[in-house]
């Protein structure tokens, strides 16, 4: 062991409906991490509602900070950096984290590091991982976003594009509800569809068969859903009873479409780049039949694939190891960063 001192920086991450940070050193352990999760509070609504989650994160951010620099042993003084999500995402929740690192930041006399959520998302297929996932397509597939990137490095990266309505989780998360399943729907519903048949109901797949763009779309493909559950008519859809297995067929057959169409995309990207690694992150990255087929689909063209590890799929702090890229590259920023709740595209 040398007696050179552990390089730590403290993570902070409030985009959405996740309270958490951690204490991560600069060669990739995880120190202290703590997340408060809010679903509880936004089950009733069957969504996440901003100013509920704002005031969530008001009352969480300082006690989640607290255990994970508890936990961590590290004293702020200590820490090489503060690193917080400043982009995209609600913007009550995001002023939440970006107050609470600029104050320590000040207090602490430690230079502030913005980081992009979405390119976290993509970073954490390399944690725990020796090799570099750079240069690569990225996927981030989530409840907010549905993206694809051309990765250079983990700071220099171009969009290629995305959806054009609703993020892939949205839509798991609100066919979920017409199924009658709790929220967050999506692992509801991925269990269910384990028991239907993928093939029993032909579901549209949006832009999959337009080669000229490399855009996601799932608004239309939920209203099919729902005009399958309940036809075209003004009928009350929420009273409707299907058997359990017509609900398991629409739930396996309403993940297939949302499957063949993250597929077809990632696999349009890397044709078109010529490129042979996709990495892909966030929420509906942790679906089992999701991975299974993109391994498959991977396998059969020579494409090296790493889907971050599934609990770090969904929001956390950890993969705010992002910062440590910035820091290097000497990308610090000043008490006037702000937070952005719009897609950045390259940033
Ligand atoms: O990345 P994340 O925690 O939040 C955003 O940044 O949006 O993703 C949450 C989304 C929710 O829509 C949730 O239903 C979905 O990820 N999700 C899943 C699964 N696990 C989480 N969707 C499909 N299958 C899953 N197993
Ligand atoms: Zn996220």
């Amino acid at each position: 062991m040398s007696g050179e001192p552990v390089e730590t920086l403290l993570a902070i991450e409030s985009t959405c409906d996740e309270t958490a940070a951690a204490v991560l050193t600069r060669d990739g352990r995880v120190l202290g991490e703590c997340i408060a999760t809010q679903e509880a509070l936004h089950e009733a609504f069957a969504g996440v509602v901003p100013e509920i989650a704002a005031r969530a994160h008001l009352e969480r951010i300082l006690p989640v900070i607290e255990t994970a620099m508890r936990q961590s042993g590290v004293r702020g003084s200590e820490l090489s950096a503060i690193a917080v999500a400043t982009h995209p995402g609600l913007p009550g929740s995001l002023l939440v984290g970006l107050s609470a690192a600029k104050a320590l930041s000040l207090a602490w006399s430690k230079p502030l590091i913005g980081i992009n959520h979405v390119q976290a998302h993509i970073y954490a297929c390399g944690l725990g991982v020796p090799e570099s996932i750079f240069p690569c397509i990225g996927l981030v597939v989530s409840g907010g976003h549905t993206n694809l990137y051309r990765c250079v490095s983990a700071i220099d990266w171009e969009y290629l594009g995305g959806t054009i309505d609703d993020a892939a989780g949205e839509a798991f998360d609100k066919v979920a509800v017409m199924l009658g399943l709790p929220f967050p729907g999506g692992p509801h519903l991925s269990r269910l569809a384990q028991q239907g048949d993928p093939h029993a109901i032909s579901f549209p797949r949006p832009l999959l068969d337009d080669p000229s763009r490399m855009d996601f779309s799932f608004s239309g493909l939920k209203t099919a859903v729902r005009y399958r559950i309940a036809g075209t008519g003004k009928g009350d859809w929420s009273k409707l009873t299907l058997t359990d297995s017509e609900k398991a067929n629409v739930a396996a057959s309403f993940e297939q479409a949302v499957i063949d169409c993250l597929i077809g995309k990632s696999l349009l990207a890397l044709k078109r780049t010529g490129w042979k690694r996709l990495c892909v992150g966030g929420g509906v990255a942790a679906n089992q039949n999701f991975r299974r087929q993109l391994q498959t689909a991977c396998s059969d063209r020579g494409i090296t694939l790493r889907i971050a590890d599934p609990k770090l799929c969904t929001d956390n702090a950890v993969m705010g190891a992002l910062a440590w890229e910035r820091y290097a590259a000497g990308a610090v920023d000043t008490l006037e960063l702000d937070a952005q709740p719009g897609l950045l595209r390259h940033r």
